[in-house]
């Protein structure tokens, strides 16, 4: 399924093209450092091309919404076709999401489907946005996406970071690769499949 090339290095087009989306719009947002972080750890894997996303980034029209305006954002649009996965950071926000990062992911659809999707929860508080992962799970099902099983959960993240976006506690460093390994083998499983097993979505 996947080919080494002789010196045993992962060919450009092993790779798996896995785009990490930051998930809010707000002045001073602690995600970012998680989001950057975990972009400097998928960069030290040889099997994982990525690249940040940001919602602020998104020129949302005030009066429109959706699909329809999916050829505004080629960038996005495009990295998503491309995509074998997508990561999502998301703070928690009275236990949801924010409007902004659905505004952006409702964006696309059929562009998702059979794609694996794997979930960083950000908080405040101590349950490092557990229950806004919980949220997304009945969301992102809707898209076609594919959840992993193995989320990566930043609780108490003004502590975690400094201000300068330094991780804190090296324990993250075992987390965030058994969390990438299982979106790599889900988005290699998912991207056999869409190549190989017919479908009409793909
Ligand atoms: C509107 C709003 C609602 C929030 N609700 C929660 C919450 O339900 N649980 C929690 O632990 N923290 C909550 N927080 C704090 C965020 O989790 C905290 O700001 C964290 O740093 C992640 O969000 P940020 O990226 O915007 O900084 C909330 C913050 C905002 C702005």
């Amino acid at each position: 399924m996947r080919e080494i090339s002789n010196n045993g290095e992962w060919t450009v087009m092993d790779k798996l093209f896995l785009p990490v989306l930051l998930g809010t719009n707000r002045q001073n947002r602690n995600s970012v450092h998680p989001a950057r972080w975990l972009i400097g750890q998928m960069q030290q894997r040889a099997e994982i091309e990525t690249r940040l996303f940001d919602v602020g980034e998104f020129a949302l029209p005030q009066h429109d919404y959706g699909q329809a305006l999916k050829d505004q954002f080629p960038e996005w649009r495009d990295a998503i076709i491309r995509a074998d996965g997508l990561v999502i950071v998301t703070p928690e926000y009275n236990h949801g999401y924010p409007g902004t990062l659905k505004a952006v992911l409702d964006l696309l659809l059929r562009e998702y489907v059979h794609k694996a999707v794997a979930l960083v929860g950000v908080s405040a508080g101590p349950w490092g946005g557990t229950r806004v992962i919980e949220a997304m799970v009945h969301m992102v099902r809707e898209l076609g996406l594919a959840v992993t099983f193995s989320d990566l959960n930043f609780p108490k993240v003004q502590n975690t970071f400094d201000a300068e976006g330094k991780l804190l506690d090296p324990a993250f460093e075992k987390r965030a690769k058994d969390f990438l390994d299982e979106l790599v083998w889900m988005a290699t499983t998912l991207k056999w499949g869409r190549e190989n097993v017919p479908s009409k979505f793909h």
